[in-house]
């Protein structure tokens, strides 16, 4: 497919008569990624074919392997697991701790002990800040987040700041949209105890430099966490490159069911992650006076986790691992380079910069028209949008905005969905003068 990246009007003049030529260039904007093929694998589109789906950042439509092996593990496998002593709980137990092992080999790790499952990216983050950090933060101490986190990497660091009398320090952004890294620097000191950032913003889709975060943290030895909800799907996340101590991410938004998560530790701290939930399955020996625990990552999972769940993201993983990621990425990227442009070239609809490396997630408004409105007439169109302020409100109270619109791609997209975006946000500006 070929899409318009620039237009120039040229204005010639003989014997008193002007014309005007119109230069068009164009660029081959696939890449080969077959979207139709892709969509087959998701039975969603089968109910719903002409659904344009534009909400990635919420969650991610499920491939039916994922969906089958959920369904053949309660149909066929489903037992308890790490306490029976037969062969149906046993075989759970395999599967289930397979998925560690491909869990740390998603991130480049090869020691699944780093991997403690969890229900999603806010209980991981949630677990780093009970299990690790409640009992090293101190009155004075510092934690480093920066204005564009998810509420997920905020609230928990905001309460444990408030409880410990600690100070939350916030980096700024710059007027692109991106991390402002200078003052990043100047943040750190020798009371920071943990910088903690996203990966990828879920509102403006700014990509953050995570390589030069973890150097500059760690040149003063302050841990890194890192949030990559949005981007553990595509993104590169190996642990050894990128050297950040925490990782967290969710199964959902990498087709993979809901209720399901990963949190990585480096193996500089595993030792201190101290069990902050009690309950049976983390216990070496109970008394009447005291409790020893195992060693993380078993000291994270009191009760019965969600074990099908657990299992049929390794599947989600084993899928991801099926992706020409490159072009998968490069996809994403021609989509969201289409769909600023679309947008842009709408009269009276505002794009908020997502910095220099913006992918995936776009923001937007609508002059006059409140993002909820937008999203509902889109809804008419079989377009789905997530509107409001998701979970950013910090960030939004900081560009002064009550709420945007947002959209966000995965690898079922086409450029024909954001045209049919821009089609219809046409129309709902007609059709509200
Ligand atoms: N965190 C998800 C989002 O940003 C729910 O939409």
């Amino acid at each position: 497919m070929l899409s318009i990246v620039d237009k120039y009007v040229v204005k010639l003049t003989r014997n008193n008569q002007s014309f005007f030529l119109v230069l068009i260039i164009m660029k081959r904007t696939d890449v080969h990624w077959d979207v139709d093929a892709v969509r087959k694998k998701f039975p969603l589109y089968k109910e719903h074919p002409m659904l344009a789906y534009l909400d990635n950042a919420a969650t991610t439509q499920k491939p039916e392997v994922v969906i089958k092996r959920l369904i053949r593990f309660y149909s066929t496998e489903n037992a308890n697991i790490h306490r029976g002593i037969y062969d149906l709980s046993n075989a759970a137990t395999h599967e289930f701790e397979e998925v560690r092992k491909k869990a740390a080999l998603f991130l480049g790790s090869d020691n699944p002990l780093q991997i403690a499952f969890t229900a999603g990216t806010t209980d991981s983050i949630n677990t780093v800040a009970q299990s690790f950090l409640k009992n090293r933060l101190e009155e004075r101490d510092n934690i480093i987040v920066s204005i564009m986190e998810h509420h997920a990497n905020f609230i928990p660091w905001q309460q444990l700041c408030k409880e410990s009398k600690a100070s939350l320090r916030v980096i700024p952004i710059d007027k692109h949209g991106g991390l402002d890294l200078a003052q990043f620097k100047q943040m750190l000191d020798s009371k920071t105890r943990l910088v903690s950032v996203t990966h990828i913003s879920n509102t403006l889709g700014t990509t953050n430099e995570i390589e030069e975060i973890t150097d500059m943290a760690h040149s003063m030895n302050i841990p890194v966490m890192i949030d990559a909800a949005q981007s553990a799907a595509l993104y590169d996340l190996n642990c050894r490159t990128l050297s950040y101590d925490f990782l967290a991410f969710s199964g959902h938004k990498l087709f993979g069911p809901f209720g399901t998560g990963v949190l990585y530790v480096s193996e500089n701290y595993m030792a201190e992650m101290k069990p902050y939930r009690f309950g049976g399955g983390i216990i070496k020996e109970a008394s009447l006076i005291d409790t020893r625990f195992s060693a993380f990552p078993y000291n994270q999972n009191p009760g019965t986790p969600d074990v099908a769940g657990i299992i049929s993201m390794g599947t989600a993983l084993k899928f991801i691992n099926t992706l020409d990621k490159t072009k998968a990425r490069a996809h994403i990227s021609i989509l969201t380079q289409h769909a600023i442009e679309s947008l842009k070239s709408i009269n009276g609809v505002k794009v908020y910069g997502g910095g220099k490396k913006q992918v995936g997630i776009i923001s937007f408004n609508v002059k006059d028209i409140h993002p909820h409105d937008v999203a509902s007439f889109l809804n008419k169109d079989n377009i789905s949008v997530r509107a409001g302020m998701h979970c950013t409100q910090p960030l939004l109270k900081h560009l002064n905005l009550n709420g945007t619109v947002r959209i966000s791609f995965s690898i079922y997209n086409s450029l024909e969905e954001v045209d049919r975006l821009k089609n219809s946000l046409q129309e709902l500006i007609k059709f509200w003068k």
